[in-house]
């Protein structure tokens, strides 16, 4: 495994290293994204392995981690954002410079194609439904993934008072108020909170809260209760009637996935 994993490696710094002459900003938001890869692509090796699959199974689920973010760099050069909306699909475009690079040359075909739909769905609100089950290992892999590394960084974030604000994580929202009543009534029914009904940072913090309606593995429910990522983000909501709900029901819902 370890030599598919080295490939997959050596693979993303040569097209990382092809980018020259770049700004200290777009070198700093390179790095954001480059090392976010990394830890996704580790953490997706790690859940493989908890899942106890097979060894190439693991190597597979790696690979959809390194890959997944690599249009952003490009999108970054061309649209000078790592705004969807305002230039790219950042999947898509991830999809074209693999093949274009040429960067899953070495799976096999139909683990190639498993990989390509993890990363063609790992930013969708949800996973096709016409899909058959096992055609979407690595895509559940990788969401949960990419979830647990957001967290990682956000949580940081929140918890770090002399943190500079970063437009990536808080999408230049107003700080807000209270919690919007279309957010509160998704995350309360159970429901992943849609990006588009978010309309402050509070939101913001709600919808992350709801992602644990949308991880599918226990060890990723388990390293997200360990690293206490759900309890850092309520810390730094003040506590309404609503918020302590919302967060007594995420908890709960946490919880019993673990005991399960
Ligand atoms: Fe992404």
């Amino acid at each position: 495994m370890e030599k598919g994993i080295d490939l997959a490696q050596t693979n993303f710094q040569k097209y990382f290293d092809s980018f020259s002459g770049l700004s200290d900003e777009q070198n700093n938001n390179f790095l954001i994204k480059y090392e976010h890869s990394l830890r996704v692509a580790k953490l997706c090796a790690d859940i493989a392995q908890s899942l106890r699959l097979s060894e190439d199974e693991q190597e597979m689920a790696y690979l959809a981690g390194v890959f997944h973010d690599i249009g952003r760099f490009r999108q970054l050069i061309k649209f000078n954002t790592f705004d969807d909306s305002q230039s790219v699909d950042h999947a898509d475009y991830s999809i074209q410079v693999i093949n274009e690079n040429d960067l899953l040359s070495e799976c096999p075909e139909g683990e190639k194609n498993k990989i390509l739909l993890a990363i063609q769905y790992h930013n969708k609100h949800e996973l096709p439904k016409d899909v058959v089950d096992k055609e979407l290992l690595y895509a559940r892999i990788l969401r949960d993934a990419d979830k647990l590394d957001i967290l990682h960084v956000i949580t940081d974030y929140y918890t770090n008072p002399k943190a500079v604000p970063n437009h990536t994580l808080t999408w230049e929202m107003p700080k807000g108020g209270v919690v919007s009543s279309e957010v509160a009534s998704q995350i309360m029914a159970g429901k992943l909170v849609s990006k588009t009904d978010v309309a402050s940072q509070i939101d913001i913090k709600i919808m992350q809260l709801s992602w644990v309606y949308d991880i599918n593995f226990k060890p990723s429910f388990e390293i997200m209760m360990k690293r206490r990522y759900m309890e850092k983000i309520y810390s730094t909501l003040s506590k309404s009637d609503i918020v302590i709900e919302i967060y007594r029901k995420v908890k709960v819902f946490a919880e019993n996935k673990i005991l399960a």
